[in-house]
């Protein structure tokens, strides 16, 4: 039966791991010669801009013996009001798997609901799980486990912040959010996670103050403050998340030796500093690297 990813809530920690474990050996031994998705062809329809998601995953689907078949969701039927599921029917017929970066997350669940092969969430207005997984593959390499790790996340309560409390009520993870009042995470999605993380003992925590929330961190993680499709938000944003930026104080006030993250890109001065960002403790382009190597372990695992 065919396997989407649309949300790391669908996962299991094994299934996490597998695809660190492969991720991992990818990195490492960049095995020539195979190519498991030699005579498959993939399509990426993306309703939104794209650096890293798009590149990394057309490169694994290469690197992969695969044909990538970029589809810019505005040059489809789509655009013209083709349904969903209609789409979805008519491409399993052509493709072996669909990754998609859209708005609505129920677009993606019903092109899952109707496609008969994979479907992958290369981001939605509400979840980014591709991205999580490579996060959660950079610290495993930095700390050697994801085990007992105090991550920070300093700004607004979006698809990445979203996607990162699934993944550390999955994993036991301690996440702490530091959000301006009315940014925070949805009540759905906390919901979601208190769910499954009353079966673990790690602590989850949605606060207001950016200082409180730091003290102890191992990472501190940080994302725009205005994701694409909330442009015209813009202004108000601004003066919401000032007092949210993650500069040199704010990262000395977890009195311990922490690393930046930040999903990119970033809007320097913005949201994260350049000092912070360049940093010899920013793990910002390692991150973006593990993109890839995650990106060939979920088309590897998922894609038959
Ligand atoms: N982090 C991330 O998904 O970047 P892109 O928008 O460039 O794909
Ligand atoms: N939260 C950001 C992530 C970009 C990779 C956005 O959705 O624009």
């Amino acid at each position: 039966m065919k396997r989407d990813l649309v949300s790391i809530f669908e996962l299991e920690e094994r299934d996490i791991q597998r695809i660190l474990e492969r991720a991992a050996y990818f990195k490492k031994s960049n095995p020539q010669g195979y190519y498991p998705l030699k005579g498959k062809s993939l399509g990426l329809i993306f309703y939104k801009p794209s650096t890293r998601t798009r590149v990394s995953f057309e490169v694994a689907i290469y690197q992969l013996g695969g044909y990538p078949i970029f589809l810019k969701a505005q040059d489809l039927q789509i655009g013209r009001g083709e349904a969903i599921k209609d789409m979805g029917r008519v491409l399993s017929r052509y493709l072996n798997g669909i990754i998609i970066r859209t708005f609505d997350q129920s677009d993606i669940e019903e092109l899952a609901a109707y496609a008969t092969i994979p479907v992958i969430n290369a981001l939605s207005a509400l979840y980014h799980p591709c991205q999580i997984l490579a996060d959660i593959f950079t610290i495993q390499e930095k700390f050697s486990s994801y085990k007992g790790i105090k991550v920070v996340y300093i700004g607004d309560g979006n698809n990445v912040a979203n996607s990162w409390l699934a993944a550390a009520a999955k994993l036991g993870i301690t996440l702490s959010i530091a959000s301006p009042s009315g940014y925070e995470p949805t009540g759905e999605i906390i919901a979601r996670t208190k769910q499954i993380a009353q079966k673990g003992a790690n602590q989850l925590e949605i606060i207001h103050d950016p200082y409180r929330a730091v003290q102890g961190a191992d990472i501190i993680y940080t994302d725009v403050w205005t994701s694409m499709g909330r442009e015209e938000e813009e202004a108000e944003r601004l003066k919401a998340f000032a007092g949210y930026q993650v500069n040199k104080e704010l990262v000395a006030a977890t009195q311990k030796e922490t690393f930046i993250m930040h999903c990119l890109p970033a809007h320097r001065g913005q949201e994260i500093t350049s000092d912070v960002l360049d940093g010899e403790n920013s793990l910002v382009y390692e991150q973006a690297e593990n993109r890839l190597h995650i990106h060939k372990a979920i088309l590897d695992l998922w894609i038959t």
